[in-house]
């Protein structure tokens, strides 16, 4: 008998793994592959890899621009891929130790619910039975395709395969506009595959500031990627040499398509149905300040939780969240408005808390400031002044949003996450001087004008 039983060693799960060791409480933790989930294994960890090995080329190819002469790089696609795996390896080990050293014990195999306290594992050695005092599901999600669109690995693909391709590809054509076809298209232009985007949506990365994803499609459109924005596909045509993708009057004829339209929840043959868990097109619906499911000692967390963000930080947050209440019977839900959403392409593009749009939907009326990083030192001084950071503000209240693209958005964005999660009125946070020069201070200069009175 566990107190916990955790099916699924993603962030989710094995975030919540490590949290139990704050309260003593013994956890089981059941996992088919090695613990480490999407992220680690297929997802952020390879794909930010991958970018980062994109911006080292691009970094060697634009050295004589500083007077740094070098021959034109090459990429060793080989050693490349050895690079990920060797950085995917690392963190999965690093993980397993620290797992080990918290004293929870991983049961390798395919967890099933059996009734809501019981969790049978079908591993190498048969079946085991695990009882426990809660249970939480933590299965994550799986890439998606659409009809005419049959995964074959090799000519259609998605995100799995791609990060996995043993050789560079000379074209693809990426379907999905979202934030994974986004990055993909970053890190591939930039190693020089010939890259088209198809996003059905009226504009790429749905649901962030629209301004914001026309800059991003304008870089990277500059760069040489063919967007077909607002373009739904019609069935692919596979080839014996190549891969037609038809949308309206256009058409691209690649060597690969990489399908990148969503990833849904892994909540079939778990055994839920042995539960009084509801789901919500196959999405769990769960009590979002606890994290339980309608099913009491059962929880739910990570990519299969219905109505909030797929992201490996938001999994995490939830695994505390069901830990917390399962051992204290506290209720500390997530602030999913101070979530920061980062889309790692080459300029990064980082949001936090609300858009305008989403800002008109509640009812907020909100004022928006922004400024360019093309005047910004610092952002000169790198070669990358393209970009901005605007800020959302209730009027007279406030910041509740933000949304920048530019050099180390992703990084950037965090004080801004304060600046939401605090709720500070921009007059409060344009009080505070930034480090000249830098490039967090374009986000001082936004601050000063949200707050009235700006300077450059
Ligand atoms: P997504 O939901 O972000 O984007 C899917 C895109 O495909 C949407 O723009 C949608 O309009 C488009 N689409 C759907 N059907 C289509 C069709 N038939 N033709 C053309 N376009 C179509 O999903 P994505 O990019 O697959 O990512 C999955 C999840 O993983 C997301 O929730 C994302 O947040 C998460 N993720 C997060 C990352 C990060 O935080 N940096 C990186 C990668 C993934």
């Amino acid at each position: 008998m566990h107190d916990v039983v955790i099916v699924g060693a993603g962030p989710g799960g094995y975030a919540a793994a490590l949290f139990a060791h704050n309260f003593g409480l013994s956890v089981a933790l059941v996992e088919k592959e090695r613990p480490g989930g999407t992220c680690l294994i297929r997802g952020c960890i390879p794909a930010k890899q991958w970018l980062h090995i994109a911006e080292v080329y691009t970094t060697v190819s634009h050295a004589a621009e500083y007077g740094v002469v070098t021959s034109q790089p090459q990429l060793d696609w080989s050693a490349a891929l050895a690079k990920k795996n060797q950085t995917v390896e690392a963190v999965v080990r690093g993980l397993g130790g620290l797992l080990k050293q918290r004293g929870v014990e991983v049961v390798e195999g395919f967890g099933k619910l059996a009734g809501p306290k019981r969790v049978e594992v079908s591993g190498a050695n048969g079946v085991t039975t695990l009882e426990a005092g809660s249970v939480i599901v933590a299965t994550g999600s799986h890439a998606r395709t659409i009809p005419g669109y049959t995964i074959d690995g090799k000519q259609i693909v998605t995100s799995d395969h791609a990060l996995d391709w043993e050789s560079q590809p000379g074209s693809v054509a990426i379907i999905g506009g979202g934030v994974i076809g986004c990055e993909f298209a970053s890190f591939l232009i930039d190693v020089g595959t010939d890259v088209h985007v198809f996003e059905m949506m009226d504009q790429i990365i749905p649901g962030s500031d629209p301004e914001s994803a026309r800059m991003l499609q304008r870089l990277l459109q500059k760069r040489g990627v063919k967007f077909h924005v607002g373009a739904g596909v019609g069935p692919a045509e596979v080839g014996s040499s190549g891969v037609v993708v038809p949308a309206g009057d256009e058409k691209a004829e690649v060597d690969v398509a990489l399908v990148a339209v969503g990833r849904g929840p892994n909540t079939e043959g778990v055994g839920l149905e042995s539960t009084q868990v509801e789901l919500d097109r196959g999405f769990v619906i769960v009590d979002p300040e606890t994290m339980m499911t309608a099913e009491p000692g059962v929880y739910a967390v990570g990519d299969i939780v219905a109505g909030t963000p797929q992201l490996a930080h938001v999994g995490f947050a939830e695994g505390i969240a069901a830990m917390t209440h399962i051992a204290t019977g506290e209720s500390r839900g997530v602030d999913y408005d101070a979530v920061p959403r980062v889309t790692y392409t080459h300029p990064e593009v980082a949001e936090v808390g609300i858009t305008e749009a989403e800002a008109v939907r509640r009812g907020i009326e909100v004022e928006t400031s922004k400024h360019f990083f093309n005047g910004v030192g610092r952002a000169m001084i790198i070669g990358q002044n393209q970009g901005h950071v605007k800020i959302f503000s209730a009027k007279d209240g406030p910041v509740v949003g933000a949304s920048i693209v530019g050099p180390q958005a992703g990084e950037m964005i965090h004080e801004l996450m304060y600046a939401v999660g605090w709720e500070a009125l921009p007059t409060e946070a344009a009080a505070l001087i930034h480090a000249h020069p830098t490039l967090s201070e374009t986000i001082g200069e936004t601050l000063m004008s949200a707050a009235g009175k700006s300077l450059h």
